[in-house]
């Protein structure tokens, strides 16, 4: 198989890093392309568990070629604290890992900004992971960011101090601390001076390798229901977390990639604020968050849990071209006595089956739910469809029928035995 896109379908964690890991095996390149260590994508191989920020989960994998595009923010002494720690634990990234010239840094400036920006209450903040992402998109969208290839140059000190002027009089405005240039200017020479050797310009390498007919898989971060555009604007990241990412955040033209894989878990999370239409509030939610370890990886907050959106889904599939499904946390229900699922809302009286763009409009929405019988037994050691308990099979043949989308990779369990393949032989599950 070719060049894959990978993206989560709802609100982010749907378990990317997982199927990353998974589909790595066939790939010859991994490549983050949006996004920045906002986000967390947990592999655990054997007894061994790695929450990746930066780096494409396919750096676990010896001797595959890892990208960061330049769609990607990076923070470059969060890059070289992640790379270290990889190193002390025995994975070698030399010669084989690269980081675009033309990716914006995120400076302590970005994250003090985002940081008291949010000093606001629930409702009307974000929720963001305080990671300085929206800030330092907003430098790149304002034309005044610096990139990688600014930060390993010699002209770094000179081009930093102006932008450090510039963010300190925001900084000021927000009654935020100020930054000292020169504390931020040593610490960035320092990762600068480790960074240097996987500072490249990726747009050749891709298009060649693609060419050669190397296989690229796109590790999409965040979800659909994040994107800038497609999300529930403004509750929502600052990147183009959807499959047309692929393309604009690495330079790899549309007609080279052969198929989008979407990620979603067999309920919902949300972590942060803004609208999520099937939350649930009760102690369902609550066992959810419980069985599911439903505590974000990145920032360790409790995510909201609910019910499968199949509005959300379908509008996923629409948006992003989905061609099958990597249903994640199928166990995750084990002991339910019922699973909903939503398949339209109700808004202002009337039946709605697509999401409206307007934040508060959904946040209005009332999920019409369809419900299934839970299967209380455990689905954790199938190793095929068959071996699901047969009402669990008939969840997931739902899922399908209601996205109009088939599953192709079915996971019970966070490690890669866990992993059901129907893509594989065809066999896809449809509804
Ligand atoms: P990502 O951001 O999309 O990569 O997802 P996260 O890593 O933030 O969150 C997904 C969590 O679910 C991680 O802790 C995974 O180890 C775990 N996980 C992935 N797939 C499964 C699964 O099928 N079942 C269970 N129980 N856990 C899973
Ligand atoms: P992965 O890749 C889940 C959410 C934040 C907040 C909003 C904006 O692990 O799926 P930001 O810091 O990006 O400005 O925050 O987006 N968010 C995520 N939620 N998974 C993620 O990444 C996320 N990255 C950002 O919680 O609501
Ligand atoms: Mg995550």
């Amino acid at each position: 198989m070719a060049s894959t896109v990978l993206i989560g379908a709802q609100w982010g964690d749907e378990g990317k890093g997982k199927i990353v890991d998974v589909l790595t095996e066939e790939a010859d390149w991994v490549v983050r392309y949006q996004g920045g260590n906002n986000a967390g994508h947990t592999v655990e191989i054997g007894a061994e568990k790695y929450v990746l920020h930066l780096l494409p989960s396919g750096v676990l994998h010896a001797g595959k070629r890892c990208v960061i595009g330049h769609g990607v923010v990076v923070d470059p002494v969060a890059l070289m604290g992640e790379m270290r720690d990889l190193e002390k634990r025995g994975i070698d990234l030399r010669g084989r890992m690269f980081v675009s010239d033309r990716a914006h840094v995120v400076f302590p400036y970005h994250r003090w900004i985002d940081e008291y920006r949010e000093k606001k209450p629930a409702g009307s903040k974000i929720g963001t992971t305080k990671r300085g992402i929206g800030p330092a998109y907003g430098d790149k969208a304002a034309r005044t960011g610096l990139r990688m290839g600014d930060l390993v140059s010699a002209d770094f000190p000179m081009l930093l101090r102006s932008r450090v002027e510039a963010s300190n009089r925001i900084l000021e405005a927000l009654d935020a601390p100020q930054v000292d240039g020169a504390e931020v200017l040593r610490e960035y020479q320092e990762a600068a001076k480790y960074l240097a050797q996987f500072v490249a310009d990726p747009i050749p390498m891709l298009n060649e390798a693609t060419s050669r007919g190397e296989r690229v898989l796109f590790e999409g971060a965040q979800g659909t229901m994040l994107d800038i555009d497609y999300g529930t604007y403004p509750f929502v990241t600052s990147s183009s977390a959807t499959a047309g990412g692929a393309c604009t955040g690495t330079g790899v033209p549309p007609h080279r990639i052969d198929r989008v894989v979407g990620v979603v878990k067999a309920y919902s999370t949300r972590v942060g604020e803004g609208p999520f239409p099937t939350e649930l509030l009760d102690a369902t939610g609550e066992l959810i968050r419980k069985v599911g370890h439903e505590f974000g990886a990145t920032t360790g907050r409790p995510r909201r849990c609910g019910w499968f959106d199949a509005v959300v889904a379908r509008y996923s599939v629409m948006v992003n071209g989905i061609d099958f499904w990597a249903v994640t946390k199928l166990d995750v229900l084990d002991e339910l006595d019922e699973v909903l699922v939503c398949v339209a809302y109700e808004h202002e009286g009337r039946r709605i089956e697509t999401v409206p763009a307007c934040a508060r409009a959904l946040a209005n929405c009332r999920p019409v739910y369809v419900r299934f019988p839970g299967w209380k037994s455990s689905t954790k050691d199938a190793t095929s469809f068959e071996q699901l308990p047969a009402r669990a099979q008939d969840y997931v043949r739902q899922l399908a029928r209601l996205t109009g989308t088939p599953v192709g990779i079915l996971s019970v369990g966070p490690k890669r035995d866990s992993t059901m393949r129907f893509d594989l032989t065809g066999q896809t599950v449809k509804g």
